[in-house]
């Protein structure tokens, strides 16, 4: 079977890519294989209808100490723009990860490191090799850099971060594998083992089964990666770095399908940590950028991962050697059933209507390290598109000496202190509101002035600015002027004659408190505004930049709108930021209940009434 051109790369198409570029790459025996993925049609070629399937691969030699990228055309496996990338680190992939983890545990000046601190079980020590970031040390620049926190696991063997080993980190030259120094800013107890993670004793009895049934089966059809429910289109993707992608995203109205997006994804993520001591001002970790959300997507397990009638689809990663990996059910697709829709009743005339909500639900879940991110998007029936971040896992766990007390974290378990830190999400909005050519409007609310018609101070005005470039499409939340962002098609028109828009509606959000001009501020700075709005270039891609492992922000957001593109009347990204401030509690440890973060795509006049009209009403 043909692919979709926008589906994700099959398991042949991925051999068939390690393949040319071992065979013509140039590289020697120690390469690996960063990325290989979908290099992505543009929205040109799509529209022509004639598309060449082409896979996006990066290649890291250790032996020289560089990274290589360019693309491989499939048909007949030619490279294109296949070159070395100076300057710059491939992402930490995960067999590389593992690899830290052998070696240093191996290593006698860890060992002696580990003896020191009465530690004999190396078997069961963790070493986690996180992204050294740019700190302008002048001897990190040329070396291929991770700084590694330590902990060592519980006695049941179920939870490996139990025992944070603190204020010891392996510095680690990643391409020669090995350890450049130790930093070890003095010994804190261990704090005792807190019992197995996965409890058998005591669990509640009382929870009834719930069953899902959808007798006649679900209301959406699925055709490979492409989908339809409820006047809604959208191609389900996959990346390898970013997991997963929705394209042409698209509402069916009066026998023709309006596009909306032409692509969105959670594009790159930053977690700052708030504890300055010792080697944990290290902690910025870059999830997306640096390791690969893709790569660490979970195969999900029917019952307990998702519940009701769900379609599944699979995608295939590969590891370093270029080998391709099934991950069965790495994106999740149900209904949900979402309370009601809308209600309306008329007392005098004995009448009444209740539509109850359903929404379609597409995710994924991502392992790395110690937390689990869950990308969830939601689709209405209604119009809007709800994107919402799920977070679990273990709150970073570090060692407190008893009686102990912290400015930067809190005590969360017995000798562990869990830091102060902010989970800060750049999602893309590739949009394509009616079409391809779209514009930005800004909306606020302001008190009108006191006068002859406004005596009493009631009058509220809607003020709504064309923001038609780069620089004054940097914005950020306005509570007191209930702020948001709208992209209109400016050649488009509703039965009102105002453009036909999308807004963009925030919830929950906050700021960084780390300054933009600290080295992890520079290389993350994207997060000082929650709304950026961009013209279209085929390699703006990431927000803070294609190769952010150890870059000190040269690349990302900032630095391209210092352009000033015009954004009117052209093909326009929208980039929001949504920041979860979190200071972990008790009941966040040992691990924590998901917490949620979310915003909305609303139509704002794509629609001449509420699209929801036609909907049945429930079955009383
Ligand atoms: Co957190």
């Amino acid at each position: 079977m043909t692919p979709h051109p926008l589906d994700p790369l099959t398991q042949e198409e991925i051999t068939a890519a390690v393949l040319a570029i071992k065979s013509q790459g140039g590289l020697d025996e120690s390469a690996w294989f960063e990325t290989v993925s979908l290099e992505e049609p543009s929205k040109q070629e799509l529209a022509s209808g004639t598309t060449e399937r082409r896979a996006y691969v990066c290649c890291y030699e250790p032996s020289s100490n560089r990274t290589f990228n360019g693309t491989v055309r499939l048909s007949d496996g030619a490279l294109e723009g296949w070159s070395h990338v100076p300057g710059v680190q491939a992402r930490i992939v995960p067999d590389e990860f593992a690899a830290v983890d052998e070696f240093v545990r191996r290593d006698p000046q860890f060992v002696a490191a580990l003896e020191a601190r009465g530690i004999t079980d190396v078997d069961n020590v963790l070493v986690e090799s996180w992204g050294a970031g740019h700190f302008g040390v002048a001897e990190e620049d040329s070396v291929r850099l991770a700084y590694c926190h330590c902990w060592l696991g519980n006695e049941a063997g179920d939870n490996p971060y139990a025992r944070p080993i603190a204020n010891l980190h392996p510095v680690v030259d990643l391409a020669k594998r090995e350890i450049i120094r130790i930093d070890d800013f003095g010994a804190v107890p261990l704090p005792p083992d807190p019992g197995p993670m996965n409890r058998t004793e005591g669990l509640r009895e009382d929870v009834k089964p719930l069953e899902i049934t959808q007798p006649e089966g679900p209301s959406f059809e699925v055709d490979g990666y492409q989908v339809r429910w409820q006047n809604w289109h959208i191609h389900v993707g996959y990346d390898l770095r970013e997991s997963l992608v929705l394209h042409q995203i698209g509402y069916e109205h009066d026998g023709k399908v309006r596009p909306i997006m032409h692509r969105a994804s959670m594009a790159e993520m930053v977690v700052p940590y708030g504890d300055p001591r010792g080697g944990n001002y290290r902690r910025n970790a870059f999830d997306t950028g640096e390791y690969g959300l893709g790569q660490a997507v979970d195969s999900l397990a029917l019952g307990c991962d998702c519940l009701g009638h769900i379609h599944y689809f699979d995608v295939f990663t590969h590891d370093w050697t270029g080998t391709p990996k099934l991950i069965k059910n790495a994106v999740c697709m149900h209904e949900e059933d979402y309370g009601i829709l809308w209600k309306f009743q008329y007392a005098r005339a004995g009448t009444s209507r209740v539509v109850r909500s359903r929404r379609l639900v597409i995710s994924s879940l991502c392992t790395i390290g110690n937390y689990i991110y869950g990308f969830y998007y939601y689709f209405y029936q209604d119009g809007t598109i709800g994107v919402e971040v799920k977070a679990t896992g273990i709150p970073f766990p570090s060692a407190i000496a008893p009686g102990d007390t912290s400015p930067y974290g809190s005590i969360v378990g017995e000798g562990i202190e869990s830091h102060v830190h902010q989970h800060v999400f750049s999602f893309r909005f590739d949009m394509a509101v009616d079409g391809v050519k779209n514009a930005v409007r800004e909306v606020n609310f302001e008190a009108a002035p006191a006068s002859d018609e406004n005596p009493y101070g009631a009058g509220i005005t809607i003020k709504e600015t064309a923001l038609k470039n780069e620089q004054a499409a940097q914005r950020c939340l306005d509570m007191g002027r209930a702020r948001y962002w709208k992209i209109i098609n400016p050649q488009m028109h509703n039965a009102y004659g105002k453009n036909t828009a999308y807004k963009l509606s925030p919830g929950a959000n906050s700021l960084p408190m780390l300054p933009p001009d600290s080295p992890t501020g520079r290389r993350g700075a994207f997060m000082y505004r929650h709304f950026w709005a961009t013209q279209y270039a085929a390699d703006e891609k990431y927000p803070a930049g294609m190769y952010p492992n150890q870059d000190a922000g040269t690349d990302g957001l900032a630095e391209w709108t210092k352009a000033d593109r015009s954004l009117e009347g052209e093909d326009v990204v929208v980039w929001y930021t949504l920041n979860f401030h979190h200071l972990p509690r008790p009941e966040d440890y040992p691990v924590q209940p998901v917490v949620y973060a979310d915003f909305h795509w609303m139509p704002d006049g794509f629609f001449d009434e509420n699209p929801a009209m036609d909907v049945p009403p429930g079955k009383g």
